[in-house]
Formats: C-alpha cells, structure tokens, sequence
C-alpha cells in the first residue's frame, strides 16, 4: 500500500531547501538510522558573536521523508540561536510538513539528531560544552541510545512511550526488559533488532539481550 504523505512533504522531497556541500562549514555531523540504514549529513556555519545559525545545508543518502525533514528542519533552524535549534526536535519538524505516517517518523528522528548533533559539535569545539565522555556503559547511556527507537506503529520513542521495564548490565551482557502490548512476532523482531543496532556500539557492550513481556 503507497505511504500518504503530506503536500509539503511532496513539496520539500522534489524541491529540497539547503541541500548541498558546505565548503568551510564550522562544524559537520553524519549520522545513519539503524531502522534502514539511510544516512544523512548536516553542516552549519555559526556567528561567533550572536551564536546565531547563519547557514546549514544538508546531504541525504536517505528516502523522501528524511529529504523533506532534512530540508525543512535545515529552514526552520537557519537564523535561530544554537539554544534555540536545539529545541527542534523531530517531532516539530514532523509537525512542520503536516505530519508522516508512523512508519516514517525514524525519518525525522534522523535529520533532527543529526543536525543536533553538528550543534553539539561546534559548542565542544568551542568550548560552549564539555566534551562527551566516551563510553562508561551505564543504564543512563543505554537508556539514551533507546531514546532513539522508535514504537513502528506509532512513531514515537518506546522510552517516552514507557515500554522499557527493565536494563541490566552485567559484565558487558545488557539485558532489556521491553512492555510491548503487541502481539504479532513481526513486530517484536523489528523492535527488537533496532535496540540492538542502536546498543551494540556501546563502548564496553558484548551482547544484547531484548525480552519481551
Ligand atoms: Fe530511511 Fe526514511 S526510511 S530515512
């Protein structure tokens, strides 16, 4: 069955705003979705002075959604203070194109994290933010990696949607306990196979565990 989307969706997928190379720019992130392995890229060019976004263009290897919020989120952030960009979240940048079916709401999570990203870059770069530590695997870091699955069915983050009961660490083995009130294995197997792609990478993990209740 064809996805519905919005006009403006239609609209920034063929006419994309800001995309394209950024020779020079102050910071760049790439960031992929572990849901279909698309990938996008944001750059920015910052005032030193008003820390005001003065360009961002961005780069998607991605499908019509990821396009679209690339393109519209890149707009609704140009001119905006860093503080203020980073407040756009991907559910605004959803809201912005009229809405995208469930399915495609990874979509947007990607452009946002991504330009989120490239934000948090330049203010590490700049002494804006303290450097990130990395690694030190821990139930806050694997709870912010499962910030980003997404529930399939209804596009939003199973943390904010509280079906992650449970995460146990021991000797690099993460054990996550996952509410689902669905039934159909399908659905588990695709829940399933995202936190793992989203936790494996972390720094210290050696296998990921995901139980269904
Ligand atoms: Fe991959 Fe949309 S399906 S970014």
């Amino acid at each position: 069955m064809a996805l519905k989307y919005t006009k403006k969706v239609l609209e920034h997928f063929m006419h994309p705003k800001n995309m394209g190379e950024m020779p020079n720019a102050d910071a760049q992130a790439t960031d992929g979705s572990p849901a279909c392995g698309d990938m996008v890229t944001m750059a920015i060019k910052v005032d030193p002075k008003t820390l005001k976004i003065t360009d961002v263009k961005f780069k998607s290897y991605g499908c019509a959604s990821n396009i679209a919020t690339a393109s519209v989120i890149t707009e609704m952030a140009k001119g905006k203070t860093l503080e203020e960009a980073k407040k756009l979240g991907w559910r605004s940048a959803a809201d912005e194109l009229g809405g995208l079916p469930a399915v495609k709401m990874h979509c947007s999570l990607l452009a946002a994290k991504t330009l989120a990203e490239a934000i948090r870059k330049y203010e590490e770069e700049h002494g804006l933010a303290k450097p990130r530590e990395v690694g030190g695997l821990t139930q806050e870091s694997v709870l912010r990696e499962l910030e980003g699955v997404l529930n399939p069915e209804i596009g939003l983050s199973i943390v904010r949607l509280k079906m992650v009961k449970k995460i146990g660490i021991e000797d690099g083995v993460v054990n996550i306990d996952i509410s689902l009130g669905n039934t159909d294995p399908e659905f588990s197997k695709v829940i399933g196979e995202e936190i793992e792609e989203h936790v494996k990478d972390l720094k210290g993990v050696k296998q990921v565990k995901v139980s269904f209740a």
